[in-house]
């Protein structure tokens, strides 16, 4: 998967471990940089002598010409210290083109309700779509619930407010925080299931509501999304994009102790533009991606969690099973397409196509 360059054009901070990077492509023309609102990028640079990658939300509007990402710094997170402490204006990264399938069909018809629920870095797609929807959508309302651990972390903070000032009637923000004490017990806290119970009617109506997106940590999307299953939305309503889950060591450990002995490897053969290559994947093996890197392969990812989508690929022989999918929709699977960071083969012979994404 092609890398192209970007350049850092303005560094903005943001909260005290957070900073919004605006980028051009070094040479215009030269890849495909539109993109919809919910797509990320995927970044990729040099830090300490190591090729470091990682996929980060858009948080500007497609309309607004602007491409720009929010990074938050994670305790010992190499590339978001990179971009928060070392990274400055005119400095070049490495950028895969927009991907992501977090996106909102109906974003700009005339007269839906959308809900929307973020945790810190989590608002970077969704103010991304909020923005697109309010721009473009002549009467759809939308309700944002917000959490963070406290007013100065919240990032984007002046931006939020300065949309619900211009778009007073369509949007609402709800701030929760986990450790800063409001006046509504409502809004203290994480969050979750039991929240989410007691916001329906008050602060949203599930039943009226066309779309649900969510984006924030693991604990946060499942619970949401089971209370919102709970109370009758359909699950075809819920979309949600994950931080990178941890989940699938539960599934690597069963997959190891089911494994019999005398397994015979497995045969992958994989296409990627255009040309083939063969390997076998064996016992100790873990995931084609992995196995394919290890072989040289030039292929594309970024979470390596199952999340992002990067490595999607099709199977186009034989089976395989995935530890985790954060990512691909059921009709998707259907099709035959899978993971690779996730995917073992469970056939003989596999074929696996990078070129029908
Ligand atoms: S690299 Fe993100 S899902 Fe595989």
């Amino acid at each position: 998967m092609a890398f192209h360059q970007l350049k850092v054009s303005h560094i903005e901070r943001l909260t005290e471990d957070s900073v919004r990077l605006d980028f051009f492509p070094v040479q215009y023309g030269s890849a495909d940089f539109n993109f919809k609102a919910g797509q990320y990028l995927t970044l990729e640079t040099e830090i300490n002598g190591s090729s470091v990658r990682r996929s980060y939300s858009l948080c500007s509007s497609p309309e607004s010409n602007e491409l720009s990402v929010g990074i938050k710094e994670v305790p010992g997170g190499v590339f978001s210290t990179f971009a928060n402490r070392t990274l400055a204006v005119n400095d070049v990264l490495n950028s895969m083109v927009p991907m992501g399938s977090f996106v909102n069909p109906d974003e700009c018809s005339a007269d839906k309700q959308f809900v929307y629920f973020a945790a810190g870095s989590g608002i970077t797609p969704i103010l991304s779509m909020i923005k697109t929807t309010l721009e473009c959508s002549e009467a759809s309302n939308i309700t944002l619930f917000y959490g963070n651990k406290n007013v100065r972390s919240i990032m984007f903070h002046e931006e939020l407010e300065a949309l619900k000032n211009v778009y007073i009637d369509r949007f609402r923000i709800y701030h929760i925080l986990s450790r800063q004490q409001q006046d509504s017990e409502l809004f203290n806290g994480r969050i979750d299931g039991s929240k989410i119970e007691a916001w329906d009617g008050l602060c949203m109506d599930s039943a009226q509501t066309d779309g649900f997106y969510l984006c924030g940590p693991e604990a946060m999307i499942m619970s949401a999304k089971e209370a919102l299953e709970q109370k009758g939305v359909p699950s075809n309503k819920i979309h949600f994009e994950l931080f990178t889950s941890s989940a699938g060591e539960d599934a690597r450990k069963a997959r190891q102790e089911t494994e019999s002995s005398d397994e015979n490897a497995k045969m992958v053969e994989l296409i990627l533009d255009g040309k083939k290559m063969e390997f076998t994947f064996g016992k100790g093996d873990d995931n084609i991606l992995d196995k394919a890197l290890q072989m040289g392969a030039d292929l594309p990812f970024a979470c390596k969690g199952g999340v992002c989508c990067t490595c999607k690929a099709k199977i186009a022989k034989g089976t395989a099973e995935m530890y985790v999918n954060y990512g691909l929709e059921a009709d998707e699977i259907e099709k035959g397409f899978t993971l690779t960071c996730q995917a073992y083969p469970t056939s003989d012979s596999i074929t696996i196509d990078f070129d029908q994404v």
